[in-house]
C-alpha cells in the first residue's frame, strides 16, 4: 500500500490539501488522476468500464490525425469547395420543352377528348334521348353542355388550377360575344382562315406566348346549329370552314419536362371536373340516365367519371408520351 492510499496524521492533511491544489493548479494532476481511476476500476467490472480502461492511455497519433483531418475539411468547405449545383439540374436533368412543344401536346390531348365527348357523349347521347344545350346549368334544365361549353367549362377549371395554362375557343363571328377575337389574335385568326395552319406568337397585351389552332366545321351539326342559332353573327357557314380557333397561352418561353407533365395532368384533371359536373347535373334530370360502365352508344347511360378518364387517356396517351420523349431527347 502506498502512502497516498493510507495517509496518516499531518501527512494526511497535507496530502488532501495537495490533491485539492493539484486539481486547481494542474501541477499535482498527474498524482491525483491515477487515484481516481484506480477506484473506478475497482468499483466496476462492466464492459463499459473495460472499454474505458482500454482508452486510458492517450494515443497521440490518431489524435493528431483527427485534428489535421478536421482542419483540412474546414479548408475544403470554406476555401476550395465547388459552388452547389444549380437546382434545375437536380430536378429535371436538363430536359426542356419549348412553349410551342408544350402547347402542341395540350392541343393533341384536347383534340382527343373533344372528339370523344362530341361523338360518344353528344352524338350517341342525342340518339338515345339525352339533350345538350347552352342553358344546361340552369336548375330545371334536363340537358348537358354542348362541346363548346364543355371546353369552356374545362377552361374555367384550368384557370382555377395551379398551372398558368390558358384555354379559349374564339371566333371572328361568334355566337357568344365573349368569344370574339380582338387585337393581335384577330390578325392571327385572319391568317389561319387563309392558311388553315396554327399560329404561334408572343402577345404583348397579355404578356403570354400564344398558340391558335384552327377549329374546323368537321360535321353537319356544326354548320346547321351555328347557322340557325338566334345569336349567330354569321349564317352561311359551310362544311370545312374554319369556324374559330382553339387558343392556348402560357407565360414562359420554355418549361422543364417535369413542369410540362404537371400542365398535362392539370389539363386532364380539368376535363374530368367538367365531365363530373355534367354527371352530377344528369343525376337531377327528371329521367336520370344510369351512370356506370356503359356509354350512350349502348343506350340511355352515361359512363362513370373514371371510365371517361380511362378512355380519354387511352386515346391521347401514346401520342403525348411520344411527344414528351422526343422533346426530352432533343
Ligand atoms: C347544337 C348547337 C351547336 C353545335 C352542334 C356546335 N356548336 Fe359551336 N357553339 C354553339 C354555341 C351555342 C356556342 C356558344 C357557346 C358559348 O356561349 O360560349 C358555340 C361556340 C362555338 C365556338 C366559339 C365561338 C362562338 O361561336 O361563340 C366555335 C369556334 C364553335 N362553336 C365551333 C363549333 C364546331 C367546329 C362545331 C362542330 C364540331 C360546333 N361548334 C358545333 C352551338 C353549337
Amino acid at each position: 500500500m502506498s502512502r497516498h492510499e493510507q495517509p496518516r496524521g499531518d501527512d494526511n492533511v497535507r496530502h488532501r490539501r495537495q490533491r485539492r491544489e493539484g486539481a486547481v493548479s494542474g501541477t499535482r494532476k498527474i498524482e491525483a488522476i491515477p487515484l481516481v481511476h484506480k477506484k473506478e476500476e475497482r468499483a466496476s467490472s462492466t464492459p463499459f468500464a473495460a472499454a474505458r480502461r482500454r482508452r486510458q492511455p492517450i494515443r497521440w497519433t490518431p489524435l493528431v490525425f483527427m485534428v489535421l483531418s478536421f482542419a483540412s475539411l474546414i479548408v475544403y468547405l470554406f476555401v476550395s469547395a465547388p459552388p452547389p449545383l444549380p437546382e434545375r439540374a437536380v430536378e429535371d436533368s436538363g430536359a426542356m420543352l419549348s412553349v410551342a412543344q408544350l402547347i402542341q401536346v395540350c392541343a393533341d390531348e384536347n383534340a382527343a377528348v373533344r372528339a370523344m365527348y362530341t361523338k360518344e357523349i353528344v352524338g350517341f347521347g342525342k340518339q338515345v334521348g339525352l339533350s345538350f344545350s347552352e342553358q344546361w346549368k340552369q336548375a330545371d334544365e334536363n340537358s348537358g353542355p354542348l362541346p363548346a361549353l364543355f371546353l369552356r367549362e374545362t377552361a374555367a377549371h384550368l384557370e382555377r388550377s395551379s398551372v398558368p395554362l390558358g384555354l379559349f375557343l374564339g371566333s371572328s363571328n361568334p355566337i357568344n360575344k365573349a368569344n370574339l377575337f380582338r387585337g393581335i389574335q384577330r390578325e392571327a385568326f385572319r391568317r389561319i382562315k387563309e392558311t388553315r395552319e396554327p399560329e404561334f406568337f408572343y402577345d404583348e397585351s397579355t404578356e403570354r406566348h400564344t398558340a391558335m389552332f384552327p377549329d374546323v366545321a368537321v360535321a353537319k351539326p356544326c354548320v346547321s346549329c351555328h347557322n340557325e342559332h338566334e345569336d349567330s353573327t354569321k349564317r352561311d357557314w359551310k362544311l370545312g370552314d374554319v369556324m374559330g380557333a382553339t387558343t392556348w397561352s402560357y407565360p414562359k418561353e420554355s418549361v422543364p419536362l417535369r413542369e410540362a407533365m404537371r400542365v398535362v395532368a392539370a389539363l386532364r384533371q380539368s376535363y374530368l371536373e367538367a365531365y363530373a359536373q355534367y354527371v352530377r347535373k344528369a343525376q337531377e334530370f327528371e329521367n336520370a340516365p344510369a351512370v356506370g360502365e356503359r356509354w350512350p352508344r349502348d343506350g340511355y347511360y352515361l359512363p362513370r367519371v373514371d371510365r371517361f378518364a380511362a378512355r380519354a387517356a387511352k386515346r391521347s396517351s401514346a401520342q403525348t408520351l411520344n411527344s414528351l420523349i422526343s422533346a426530352a431527347l432533343e
